[in-house]
């Protein structure tokens, strides 16, 4: 059964109903005619298949652009002279250029809203976002003093690209943190066994973690007991719990000190300014009992008081032990704590880069070699010839 016979009885119908016959504006304009039947199908008796927009169908053109598409002699054809018999829009300006389409554009209202809308939206964007808006004067409840001293920035060892911590500061700095910090402040999130090939060997660190005692059973009569440490310990903190470390610090708590480089605003920056930052309050600035000047710290007034003086510890490796020093390796310590994979992440990320840009630089060839074939072919098409 072929479509012939569903559609017609014996006359030649075409598949779909709805397009015009061939050589009657369909698909091919220079087929051409050829009559099959008499009746063209869809269509009155006798009249040519004229292709008629669907109802209801506004064709905006700009005005100028008609215009320019009539001028041209060669561009006559069925399709402008469909357009030619629907309204045609006229616009304010009598210009008859297409920069007069433009200009009536340009000068449109709905143009003049919308660019409008564009830029009040930007700008309440940007706002909301960064909450302030670039070359505008602003004016802070906050003074300089009350957030803390911008502190400098200092070229650390490790702050480079391919730069890994100084390990022997790590040693040092654990030494003061161990002396000094120790005394006030909790290092919860680093155990003994951190310490091993960072900056201690095996059989210092099992040492030192046994000059500690730590709770620990049941034992077998249910009873709890004192053991000495072991390398999966954790730092012993200095005080039982945040109430006994309260009351020994005049109500302030010191804070752990495990994540504090990451915890601050400015990082090693800020901690080094601070623990060499200490001064005597300028003139005319009053300081509570028991409080401490330092311009680093937010507010200048500090519970903790100056703790590094020169001299304070003595380095194995005969470092002299002066406050900057002190203060440089106790704050490389307390980055090494905060980011522990520190060396290890320099050391993949720049195995990443040079993995992935060869791989990139692999795959631009193998893509420009697959498609060259496609990319330089040449496409040649020889239009039907009429054979009338
Ligand atoms: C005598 C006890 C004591 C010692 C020793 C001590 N601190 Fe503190 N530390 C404190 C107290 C108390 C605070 C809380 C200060 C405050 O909130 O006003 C503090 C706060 C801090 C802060 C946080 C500052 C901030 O921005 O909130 C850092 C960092 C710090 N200490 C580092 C150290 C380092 C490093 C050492 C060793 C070199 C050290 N501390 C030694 C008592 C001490």
């Amino acid at each position: 059964m072929s479509n012939k016979d569903y559609y017609g009885g014996g006359q030649q119908q075409y598949y779909p109903p709805q397009g015009p016959p061939p050589g009657q504006g369909g698909y091919y304009p220079q087929q051409p005619q050829q009559a099959y039947g008499q009746q063209p199908y869809g269509q009155p008796y006798g009249q040519p298949y004229q292709p008629q927009p669907p109802p209801q169908t506004v064709y905006v053109l700009p005005a100028g652009a008609l215009k320019n598409v009539a001028a041209l002699p060669g561009a006559r054809s069925t399709t402008l002279n469909a357009a030619r018999s629907l309204p045609r829009v006229r616009f304010a300006s009598t210009s008859s250029t297409s920069s007069g389409a433009f200009e009536s554009f340009a000068n449109s209202r709905a143009t003049l809203a919308s660019a409008t809308l564009l830029t009040v939206g930007s700008v309440a964007w940007y706002a909301n976002l960064y909450g302030t808006l670039p070359f505008i004067g602003e004016v802070h409840a906050n003074s300089p003093a009350e957030e803390g001293l911008h502190p400098a920035h200092y070229p650390w060892s490790h702050s480079g690209w391919f730069d890994s911590f100084d390990h022997a500061s790590i040693r040092r700095g654990y030494q003061v943190y161990r002396e000094v910090c120790a005394a006030c402040h909790s290092l919860d999130r680093i155990a003994w066994r951190n310490l091993v090939g960072v900056s201690h060997t095996v059989d210092e660190v099992k040492a030192m973690a046994e000059e500690v005692e730590y709770e620990d059973g049941p034992s077998d009569q249910g009873e709890m007991f004192q053991r000495p440490g072991k390398l999966s310990d954790y730092m012993p903190p200095p005080y039982p719990n945040e109430e006994a470390a309260r009351a020994s610090n005049q109500g302030a708590l010191p804070p752990d000190l495990s994540l504090i480089v990451k915890a601050r605003h400015g990082g090693a920056d800020y901690i080094f300014s601070l623990l060499t930052g200490y001064r005597d309050p300028p003139a005319g600035f009053e300081i509570r009992e028991g409080m401490n000047y330092n311009p680093y710290f937010p507010g200048n007034a500090i519970s903790m008081a100056r703790v590094l003086f020169d001299g304070l510890v003595e380095y194995d490796d005969g470092t002299p032990a002066t406050t900057s020093q002190m203060a440089k390796d106790v704050v490389t310590f307390l980055h090494w704590a905060a980011e522990p994979e520190h060396d290890e992440r320099k050391k993949a990320g720049l195995k990443a880069v040079i993995l992935f840009s060869t791989l990139t630089a692999i795959s631009l060839y193998i893509k420009r070699f697959k498609w060259s074939v496609v990319k330089t072919r040449k496409i040649q098409y020889n239009p039907p010839v009429s054979k009338h």
